[in-house]
């Protein structure tokens, strides 16, 4: 009998060490240790034995119960353990997060151009000044000799805050500014900035939009340094090729007043549908500051002369770019905006 409980018990042993599963090892316990198992039923021979037999057999399956209870724990404790890694290899969670694609921004076409523009007229000795885009009647109408009843107001409505104060309606009233505080001396300077106008929205139109003025006051200054410096600038911009042409034309604080043209710069002057079949395309105005803008703003006009221009920031994006409506400079659309990235 002892044999058989030592057969048994080695025979548990290897079945415990073969079992890959929680299941299976379940099944090897029941298989060993239930009451109607091998083991436990050689309980049921004892009574037939002597009181000596009874006690060393009892000793010995007892023994072997406790044997292989404890290989059934060992083992157990260990496909358990095997079963959580498995499982916390399988439900591993990657909580990094991706990271993020860096993207290449780039200015919006119009400050693009506003800094292009600054940039040309800054290597040209130009100094950079601004002024406020609520504006009083004072700077932006009168010190530019368009008094009260003056005509040239009527195409520059805008919105006005009381009778004297209103959102400027050009970049010229920064010429008043600059001259006032300049107290006679001579200036170079470029003013870029919003104006806003009460202008019906198309295609060309905006009612606000952006403008660059120009201002050079010295001795001796003349038409032939404008048209220079205008050239120089538009050689900058639209090409070492282009020439430019001046037309007469009417400001009330410029006397003579020119209206700039360049030579197209699709067409080379030959006539295409970028220049209206003229050759040219008109990119600004300017001319020589009227004596009496000079006087009223502290200047000598038998000594100091000067030229002044405006400059119109979508219009020569437009030019440059190929944009055909201004109204996309202000639509936030993406993929308008992303066709600038780079520049
Ligand atoms: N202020 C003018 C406008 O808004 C543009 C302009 C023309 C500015 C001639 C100038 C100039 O300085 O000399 O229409």
């Amino acid at each position: 009998m002892e044999k058989k409980i030592f057969d048994i018990t080695q025979l548990g042993l290897a079945a415990i060490d073969q079992a890959q599963t929680l299941d299976q090892l379940t099944e090897v316990r029941n298989q060993y240790l239930a009451k109607k198992s091998e083991l436990m039923s050689i309980f049921g021979l004892l009574k037939d034995l002597s009181v000596e037999e009874k006690k060393s057999i009892g000793l010995r399956i007892n023994e072997a119960r406790d044997q292989l209870t404890r290989a059934l724990d060992t083992k157990k404790e260990w496909l358990e353990k095997q079963a959580l890694q498995a499982k916390f290899a399988e439900e591993q969670l990657d909580i990094t997060l991706p990271g993020r694609a860096l993207e290449l921004k780039t200015a919006h076409p119009f400050f693009l151009i506003q800094e292009e523009i600054s940039d040309i007229f800054v290597a040209m000795g130009y100094q950079i000044a601004e002024g406020p885009e609520v504006e009083s009647d004072h700077y932006n109408f009168e010190l530019l000799n368009i008094p009260k009843d003056h005509p040239a107001r009527d195409m520059q409505d805008s919105l006005y805050m009381d009778d004297v104060t209103l959102l400027r309606t050009h970049t010229s009233p920064v010429q008043a500014r600059v001259m006032e505080a300049a107290k006679g001396q001579p200036v170079q300077v470029i003013c870029p900035g919003k104006v806003y106008r009460r202008d019906e929205d198309d295609a060309t139109h905006s009612h606000q939009f952006g403008q660059i003025e120009g201002l050079v006051i010295g001795e001796g200054v003349n038409l032939g340094h404008l048209k220079d410096t205008l050239l120089v600038f538009a050689k900058k911009l639209f090409g070492e090729k282009r020439e430019i042409r001046l037309r007469p034309s009417f400001f009330p604080f410029t006397e003579p007043s020119v209206e700039i043209d360049v030579s197209c710069f699709v067409c080379s002057g030959k006539g295409c549908s970028m220049c209206k079949q003229t050759g040219w395309i008109e990119i600004l105005g300017g001319g020589m500051v009227h004596p009496r803008v000079l006087t009223m703003n502290g200047y000598n006009d038998k000594t100091m002369t000067g030229f002044a221009f405006g400059i119109g920031i979508e219009r020569v994006a437009m030019l440059r770019y190929g944009i055909d409506d201004i109204r996309k400079f202000y639509q936030n659309n993406l993929r308008f905006l992303k066709q600038f990235q780079g520049r």
